[in-house]
């Protein structure tokens, strides 16, 4: 007799779901990103991230703490300056908004892991993510620049520093600055495979970091480079990164598959500001089931090949997960 196999069989009831389901989301896979602001008081919700905020250092250490309440084990600071310029120069300022925003994380919440993002857009006048040379983005001496930044933020207290930018070098540029001031044991998570992607539509609203002309395709991935992931994450390895992430998330989880059995290091995926808004958009106006889609995305990136999803929807999983 021809025997039915009948994969239902281990469908019936949550019970037997639970007993054979491969991906298991838990608050301990995420990183909350935040938005550092000067001043004081300030709380300012960006328009296509409904949910999200600039925050002033002292507000942002409360909701900091309530994500670690909630069994996050780590953030991702981005931070606002005064005054933007040619060059940046606010990055590197030890009273810049981030590094007090570190200072004040450490304090308040010890056993966060905090991590900062080391990048100039948010800083220069020009909106890129370097140093401008005959209108160009130049890569060497951008190195200097971001080796400094990443400096002034182990000087704080950060526990790992996120490069962003995609300047070729950068790693080994910052793992040498950390390791000769001593700074050792300040890791580097590297946006190693990061694509000149649409989707970061909001967050340049969020961090006012749009460039003023041109754009990101001269130092950002091609979106249609899946081999050229392979070489950037080994580069960034052999350079001294401690983790790899990849960015954006649910349209590149073919990348993310494709870097797991690759890459021995942790694997992080950033699940980015248009990919949230998509589903906040659509929950708005009842379109989609949020908290379904909220962690079926997650989920999906999870069971992709990530150890760990940099997520703004970190809190609001969290509360369903714990
Ligand atoms: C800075 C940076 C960006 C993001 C993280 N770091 C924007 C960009 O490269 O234009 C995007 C994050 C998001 O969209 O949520 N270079």
């Amino acid at each position: 007799m021809e025997v039915l196999f009948r994969p239902r069989r281990l469908r019936r009831g949550e019970g037997l779901r639970k007993l054979v389901r491969e991906t298991l989301l838990t608050p301990a896979d995420f990183i909350y990103p935040l938005f550092a602001a000067p001043g004081k008081g300030v709380r300012q919700e960006i328009g296509a991230m409904p949910g999200v905020f600039r925050l002033s250092p002292e507000l942002l250490a409360e909701e900091a703490r309530a994500a670690a309440d909630l069994g996050i084990p780590a953030v991702l600071l981005f931070g606002l300056p005064r005054q933007k310029d040619e060059t940046g120069s606010e990055a590197a300022s030890p009273k810049g908004t981030v590094q007090q925003a570190v200072r004040r994380l450490k304090k308040a919440v010890p056993h966060l892991v905090v991590i900062t993002d080391v990048c100039l857009c948010s800083y220069t006048s020009h909106g890129h993510c370097g140093i401008i040379r005959q209108g160009e983005v130049d890569n060497d001496a951008t190195l200097d620049v971001l080796a400094q930044v990443a400096v002034s933020h182990a000087e704080a207290g950060v526990d790992m520093v996120a490069p962003s930018d995609m300047m070729d070098g950068r790693v080994a540029a910052i793992r040498e600055a950390l390791d000769e001031r001593g700074f050792e044991m300040v890791g580097i998570l590297s946006y190693a495979v990061k694509y000149a992607s649409a989707f970061y539509g909001p967050f340049r609203e969020a961090a006012e970091s749009a460039p003023q002309f041109g754009d990101r395709r001269g130092y950002q991935m091609d979106p249609a480079n899946a081999r050229e992931a392979i070489r950037e994450a080994a580069l960034d390895i052999e350079e001294g990164a401690d983790i790899i992430m990849v960015k954006p998330a649910l349209p590149y989880l073919d990348i993310i598959a494709r870097l797991r059995p690759e890459v021995d290091l942790p694997l992080a995926a950033y699940q980015v500001s248009g990919e949230y808004a998509m589903i906040k958009a659509a929950a708005q106006r009842g379109w989609l089931a949020e908290t379904a889609v909220m962690l079926e995305s997650l989920l999906g990136i999870k069971r992709a090949g990530a150890d760990m999803i940099l997520t703004y929807f970190a809190k609001e999983a969290a509360k369903l997960l714990k």
